[in-house]
């Protein structure tokens, strides 16, 4: 039986409106944290934001910022985001030389950890520093874009990642992003996800915060079994 501690649903600010962004941070200010997508255009085909507007939308947001960041050299830029006061700073284990010396940087820094892995990225040769860890990222889609189908396969990886979290005994949730909606957060969690980002079925709603709350609902049906 699965031991979720929690079900955080963090909708991706990728699909607000960008000229909007304070009164898109306001629609969601039920959410448990916003996950910002900060892209290159090196580490994948797009871009998006950096520095400077994170550390505005920090100022503004009513909840924590989660940053994604898709961003090559990982190591180099990273700690920034930290520095900037996020609650949780995610790299791609793909984009980081050193990973444990860069989640000690980040913790060091005063953020969360996290480290993110493309959908064909193997958790194995990373489960023994989960304890290095304070999140886990599991992409459901290939980085870059919203509005993606969550793709099936990954959902092995979800399980071995969550068998191995509640074996070590750290305190490392374990989130996924891509193509999450109403049919396929249920099937997440019963792998044993328990942090949902959503950027589509969240800004593409007619209501953000009533999506939230059905999305919290449908994510928490495995903890309650
Ligand atoms: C994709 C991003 C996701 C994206 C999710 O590279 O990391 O956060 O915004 O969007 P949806 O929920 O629409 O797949
Ligand atoms: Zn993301």
């Amino acid at each position: 039986m699965p031991r979720h501690t929690d079900c955080c649903i963090n909708p991706s600010i990728l699909s607000a409106d960008f000229v909007n962004l304070e009164a898109e941070l306001a629609r969601i200010a039920n959410a448990d944290a916003v996950h910002v997508d900060v892209m290159d255009n090196h580490f994948v085909p797009n871009l998006t934001i950096g520095l400077p507007v994170v550390e505005r939308l920090r100022a503004v947001s009513p909840v924590p910022l989660d940053a994604h960041l898709m961003i090559a050299d990982a190591d180099r830029w990273a700690p920034a985001y930290a520095d900037a006061g996020l609650d949780s700073v995610t790299f791609h284990a793909e984009a980081a030389t050193a990973p444990i010396k860069l989640a000690r940087e980040l913790r060091t820094r005063g953020a969360r950890a996290g480290m993110a892995l493309r959908p064909a990225t193997a958790v194995e040769p990373y489960l023994d520093m989960l304890t290095e860890l304070d999140m886990l990222l599991i992409m459901t889609v290939e980085p870059g874009f919203g509005g993606q189908s969550f793709l099936e396969v990954t959902l092995p990886k979800i399980r071995r990642a969550r068998a191995a979290i509640d074996g070590s005994g750290a305190q490392v949730a374990l989130q996924v992003d891509g193509g999450i909606t109403e049919e396929t957060i249920v099937r997440a969690a019963e792998a044993g996800a328990n942090v949902f980002v959503a950027g589509s079925a969240v800004y593409g709603a007619p209501s953000p915060a009533e999506a939230i709350d059905v999305l919290r609902a449908k994510g928490r049906v495995v903890r309650r079994r």
